[in-house]
């Protein structure tokens, strides 16, 4: 295909230092049909100032000039941010150079006894220039709109966890704080009737007021487990403890180490992968046991969650309104880390979070201020696992009435 006569006039600047080949070029474009204006330079200061002073579609040039080669011009379009098609336009020049040319990433080649391919030549060097700006800014586009996402993510992750926080804050404050009150007038209203009836009822309500303690207690855990401040292997151990006592299957967590160091959002992020790890277990495997790893090595944290389960095929894993797989892969780019998932069905499960550790990390405490009030916070040196805290609303108090927190 030629250039359409009917298109916009293609800008050609052409490197020729003779009048007659000129000549010879400009006549068969003309042939050819190919609209055009033609620039022709012969030094390379000209060819530098043309360049500069407006854009073209496509340099033509011959290789030997007077003082300089191609190879000349050429390191003077390269650098450009979106340099023309650079196409030359010579006597012959031997194959290797005419090879090292292409190598470089001028164009096309086109020997002058053969004038009659230029137009072709031409037409097709704009065609692959224009595939591959196209490419180039699909990709460039691509990539902005994954880190727009990422960025999202990122921002919606943590105002969900700054939520929750909150959230577990007024639990343990207002509804936490009056069950307290209530707790000491109950046991007053207990100490002070004489009547059993009344009696009976009073302990009733003690024990569903402790029920109405747990749930709050279960809740402001799952919200923001104050055993996160205990380090990772200690909380990664209490979600392994907590899982065996609702299913009643055995969970064995394996760790490098007592302690394991890493920056506050790398352990939210292998504490949430975690959990959702064993809910979808709890949801969906039915195993006979299920293992945790959790190493640093090598400046890469590890997690594993296997289980002997069920299994899946890929196109369960990405089930259109499934969000905990997917959320988790998000969840571990804002920390510049990665997912896998490998399962077969009949064949259990095994998810796999990896996190690059920066260099010299060191356990922050988490933010106060994203703490509930009943957290025990664990300043200053890294205190071995321990047996999970207890997650405290105000304590059971001795029964003096009045005394709420
Ligand atoms: N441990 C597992 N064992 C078997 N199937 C699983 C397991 N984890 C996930 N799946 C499958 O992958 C799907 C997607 O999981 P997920 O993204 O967490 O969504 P959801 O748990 O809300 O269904 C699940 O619906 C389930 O079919
Ligand atoms: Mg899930």
């Amino acid at each position: 295909m030629h250039c359409a006569t009917s298109g916009p006039a293609l800008n050609i600047l052409h490197l020729e230092d003779s009048p007659a080949d000129h000549a010879l070029a400009r006549l068969a474009l003309r042939r050819a049909g190919v609209e055009c204006t033609l620039q022709q330079v012969d030094t390379l200061p000209d060819f530098e100032r043309a360049l500069a002073a407006q854009r073209f579609d496509v340099i033509l040039a011959d290789y030997r000039l007077a003082g300089f080669t191609a190879l000349d011009a050429w390191k003077l379009v390269a650098p450009l941010p979106a340099p023309p098609p650079f196409v030359l336009l010579s006597g012959a020049i031997g194959e290797a150079a005419a090879v090292d040319a292409m190598r470089l990433g001028m164009a096309d080649f086109v020997a002058k006894d053969d004038m009659a391919r230029l137009a072709h030549v031409i037409t097709r060097a704009i065609e692959v220039h224009e595939a591959r700006r196209a490419r180039a800014q699909a990709v460039a586009e691509l990539a902005a709109s994954q880190r727009r996402l990422a960025e999202l993510t990122e921002h919606l992750q943590s105002s969900i966890e700054q939520e929750r926080a909150a959230i577990a804050r007024e639990i343990h404050d207002d509804i936490g704080g009056a069950l307290a009150a209530l707790r000491f007038d109950i046991a007053w209203i207990r100490r002070h009737s004489h009547d059993p009836k009344l009696q009976r009822r009073a302990d009733s309500a003690a024990e569903t007021l402790q029920q109405a303690l747990g749930a709050s207690q279960r809740i402001m855990m799952n919200l923001r487990p104050p055993i996160l401040d205990q380090g990772l292997v200690a909380a990664v151990q209490w979600l392994a403890a907590n899982f065996e006592r609702r299913t009643g299957v055995p969970a064995r967590v394996r760790t490098g180490g007592e302690y394991i160091a890493v920056p506050p959002a790398v352990q939210l992020v292998a504490y949430r992968t975690a959990q959702e790890a064993l809910t979808n277990i709890i949801k969906h495997a039915q195993p006979r046991q299920v293992r945790l790893e959790l190493a640093d090595s090598e400046g890469m944290l590890t997690l594993e969650v296997t289980d002997d389960g069920r299994g899946m095929a890929p196109a369960q894993r990405d089930k259109p309104k499934a969000f905990g797989l997917k959320g988790l892969q998000e969840r571990a780019r804002t920390v510049g880390g990665w997912l896998d998932v490998s399962s077969q069905p009949g064949r259990g499960t095994s998810v796999i979070l990896s996190i690059p550790l920066p260099p010299a990390q060191s356990l922050v405490p988490a933010p106060r201020e994203n703490l509930p009030d009943n957290t025990e916070s664990t300043e200053g040196a890294p205190s071995p696992a321990r047996a999970p805290a207890q997650a405290s609303l105000p304590p059971a108090a001795p029964d003096a009435p009045g005394n709420t927190p």
